[in-house]
């Protein structure tokens, strides 16, 4: 074998362990208190908890959360399209319901968490209680 060729498998080899990791990644289920409970209380609890409850909806608790808000649920375990919790980060600054209501999205890779967090069933685990960001600064001071 020449160097060329040698070079060329030793490539390939690496390349094939990376692609077989990534495909590991993506089986893995999302982590709900690490990776999904954070983004929900930096970015929707300060307007989604028993102060402001705003559009009926609160998601301080897997049953609150589940129950919904005046549209009914917000999360359809195992179909995030048709889940208004994950719809409405999708949506452009010029509808009303975009969430959260500021100019900047949430960004990709939260959006693609709360995706797959849905689709993989929602698993919220019992007793697990979201806090909003005025309970925490309470909480210090
Ligand atoms: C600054 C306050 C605020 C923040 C932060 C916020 N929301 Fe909202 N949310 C609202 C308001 C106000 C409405 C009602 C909007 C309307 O219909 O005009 C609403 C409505 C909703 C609805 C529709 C509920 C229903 O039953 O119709 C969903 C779902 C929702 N928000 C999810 C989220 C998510 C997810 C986040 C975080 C990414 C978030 N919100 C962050 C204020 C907020």
């Amino acid at each position: 074998m020449n160097r060329i060729s040698c070079l060329a498998l030793a490539v390939t080899v690496t390349l094939s362990a990376c692609v077989m990791d990534l495909s590991q990644l993506k089986v893995d289920d999302v982590n709900f208190v690490k990776s999904v409970k954070p983004i929900l209380e930096a970015s929707c609890l300060e307007c989604h908890q028993h102060q402001y409850e705003f559009a009926g909806l609160n998601l301080e608790t897997k049953a609150q959360a589940m129950k919904g808000g005046r549209s009914g649920a917000v999360i359809v375990p195992g179909s995030p399209h048709q889940s208004l919790l994950y719809k409405v980060l999708l949506l452009g600054h010029d509808s009303p319901v975009a969430m959260p209501p500021t100019p900047e999205r949430l960004g990709r890779d939260y959006e693609q968490t709360i995706h797959d967090w849905i689709q993989q069933g929602a698993k919220w685990p019992e007793g697990v209680r979201l806090t909003s960001p005025q309970d925490k600064k309470k909480s210090r001071s």
